[in-house]
């Protein structure tokens, strides 16, 4: 399944989004503008969907809801998301389309409630909650009918397609010292501590495909770098291993704590494109890598999703990757904070001016990114 539109009111620092999104979307905005926030969207609805989750414990998460809510919005309005969604390359595909509206009470138990949730089958209303039971026992709005499984029957491939949601912001460091941070505190893992233990328990042979896969693919950013494979130590933890050339005759092997964290954070991504089918949210891919090789990322990503007919949604501020050809004005949502009014969400292909400067033959990276650069950057240099 594709997520085709995303429409939110008071998430964060938006107050308002309405975005159509394609096989891939490519975030790009100044800092603080809102694209991680934008991507927990995403991750949101599927904390919702997980088993084990709820939509309780992924407010709980983010705090409550006065944490979601934007500032910017007035009074106390609902938070509002809407997705609608299609399987992909299919013509006659059904069309769901899946939104909820949340609030707060202000006062009492101030509990978190749902002010609605609807599920809509090709434009057919098909849930449409607060319902009977709902006005009789109002506790059943604390949550969803997306999150049960006896009441989720009829809308099942939504709730599949929030549950494969995927993302892994690899920091190399916590990798390398699992030890620095409580293993057992991290719920999802978003940053990896656990990358190794989610290699480990792979199947041995699609485990060793995708190490080869990603091999090849390291070869070419890291050629000193052969034989990558997963090996576990005295005391049975995992640990990834490799050949690592270097000037003396005998090349000598690494475990990942000696990896750089250009190859680590490689690894973990491609290993994500490698696993799992459904969206995948990639924050700032570029990190760590050399700029040569970000220049490839897009198209790396594109012939890793294409084939397992995968979405990807990443954030990016890089100009080696926005300075690739490729790229679409239509994948490309820019950002743009306006103060207390919050940020808004447009897709690049909207805008008349950035259009004729890539009919003109400039990149992205030439035509959006200087947008997003802070107005007064200037004044850093003189910055005592
Ligand atoms: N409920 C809220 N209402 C308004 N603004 C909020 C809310 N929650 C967070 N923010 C603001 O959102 C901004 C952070 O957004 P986010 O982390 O998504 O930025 P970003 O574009 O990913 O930045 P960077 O490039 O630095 O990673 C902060 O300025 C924060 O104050
Ligand atoms: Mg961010």
């Amino acid at each position: 399944m594709y997520f085709r539109h995303l429409k939110l009111k008071n998430w964060r620092n938006f107050v308002n989004v309405d975005l159509t999104i394609g096989e891939r979307l490519f975030i790009t905005g100044p800092n603080a503008s809102g694209k991680s926030n934008l991507l927990d969207v995403f991750r949101f609805l599927r904390d919702i969907a997980k088993t084990g989750g709820g939509l309780q414990q992924a407010v709980r998460e983010r705090g409550d809801l006065s944490k979601i809510r934007c500032l910017a919005a007035r009074r106390y309005p609902n938070v509002e998301i809407e997705v609608t969604l299609t399987e992909n390359g299919l013509a006659d595909a059904t069309e769901w389309r899946y939104g909820i509206g949340l609030h707060q009470e202000s006062r009492g138990a101030r509990r978190l409630l749902l002010r609605y949730e609807k599920i809509w089958r090709n434009n057919e209303l098909i849930l449409n909650r607060p319902d009977d039971d709902d006005r009789k026992d109002d506790w059943r709005l604390t949550e969803t009918h997306l999150e049960h499984l006896q009441s989720n029957i009829n809308f099942r491939p939504i709730d599949e397609a929030f549950k494969q949601i995927s993302y892994l912001h690899l920091v190399p460091q916590l990798l390398r010292h699992p030890n620095i941070a409580n293993r057992d505190a991290v719920g999802e893992d978003p940053f990896g501590l656990k990358f190794l233990d989610r290699v480990i328990s792979t199947p041995e042979k699609t485990r060793r495909a995708r190490l080869h896969k990603i091999e090849e693919a390291l070869r070419i950013a890291v050629p000193e770098l052969k034989n990558l494979t997963d090996t576990p130590d005295e005391r049975g933890m995992p640990h990834l291993e490799a050949i690592y050339e270097h000037w003396r005759p005998n090349a000598g092997r690494q475990r990942e704590d000696q990896f750089s964290d250009g190859t680590l954070r490689l690894i973990g991504l491609l290993w994500m494109l490698l696993e799992g089918a459904g969206l995948l949210l990639l924050e700032e891919p570029e990190l760590s890598l050399h700029s040569a090789v970000v220049s490839k990322l897009p198209a790396l990503i594109w012939r890793l999703q294409r084939p397992r007919k995968r979405q990807v949604i990443l954030s990016s501020h890089s100009t080696e990757l926005f300075g690739v050809r490729g790229i679409r004005p239509e994948e490309v949502a820019l950002l743009k904070p306006h103060g207390s009014e919050g940020t808004v969400v447009s897709l690049a292909s909207d805008k008349e001016e950035i259009r004729l400067l890539l009919e003109g033959g400039m990149t992205i990276a030439d035509a959006v990114l200087p947008l997003t650069a802070p107005s007064n950057v200037d004044q850093l240099d003189l910055f005592k």
